[in-house]
């Protein structure tokens, strides 16, 4: 069964408890969390300080997807702010692999964000050390965009390698999932839905959620 996590960037931000409470009492498995800094991607949203107030609101696992350059600035804070995963994008990280040990040794598990354009080839050398591929299916920096369809066939590159070398890596979806588009996203090989609009846009966000999970 997939994992879903609905990314509150699509929130209502004003009502944040309230839609934490409805996340915890959904089928949601994961809390995604988009973090941007205005220089890697073109949009702010948020950075440690809510994700703190968030993860006093759930006992679910807090993904947080870092769309920031220097991450290892920040790694740390991330940490002590309550993510559980902690996604980094290749994009801007010219030394992954320390990334990715940074991670690690402060408790959490690492996963590596690509941009649309960015091949799955990249990870070759690195994918044994992680716990997560994040490929996003949009370009970066803003929810409610409209899924890019070549995105499936990395996907499927994606399952491949990591099935070949039997290891054990979440394949996450991120950018434009719809209930029309996830059965052939999970049929290529991911594992993970992220899903911002189609869940908090819709007028019954919890049975949204159920109906993903039910695929
Ligand atoms: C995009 C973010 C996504 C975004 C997804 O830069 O990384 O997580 O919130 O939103 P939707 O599901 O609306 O495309
Ligand atoms: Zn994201």
């Amino acid at each position: 069964m997939a994992i879903i996590a609905p990314s509150l960037l699509a929130a209502n931000f004003l009502e944040l408890s309230n839609e934490c409470e409805m996340l915890n009492k959904s089928e949601a498995d994961w809390f995604h969390l988009d973090v941007m800094d205005g220089r890697f991607v073109p949009n702010i949203s948020f950075g440690p300080m809510i994700i703190e107030f968030i993860r006093k609101a759930t006992t679910k696992t807090c993904d947080v997807h870092l769309m920031i350059e220097e991450p290892e600035k920040y790694a740390e804070e991330f940490k002590k702010a309550g993510a559980d995963i902690l996604t980094v994008h290749i994009e801007a990280c010219r030394h992954l692999h320390r990334n990715i040990q940074q991670i690690k040794a402060l408790g959490m598990k690492a996963g590596v964000a690509l941009n649309p354009h960015t091949p799955v080839a990249g990870l070759a050398d690195i994918l044994h050390e992680i716990d997560l591929v994040c490929l996003m299916s949009v370009n970066p920096g803003f929810g409610g965009q409209k899924f890019i369809p070549f995105t499936l066939e990395k996907i499927k590159q994606l399952r491949k390698m990591i099935t070949e070398r039997g290891l054990n890596v979440h394949i996450e979806i991120d950018g434009g999932v719809t209930l029309e588009n996830a059965q052939s996203i999970l049929y290529a090989g991911a594992d993970v839905l992220v899903a911002g609009s189609t869940v908090f846009k819709a007028p019954d966000p919890i049975g949204m959620i159920h109906q993903l999970k039910k695929l």
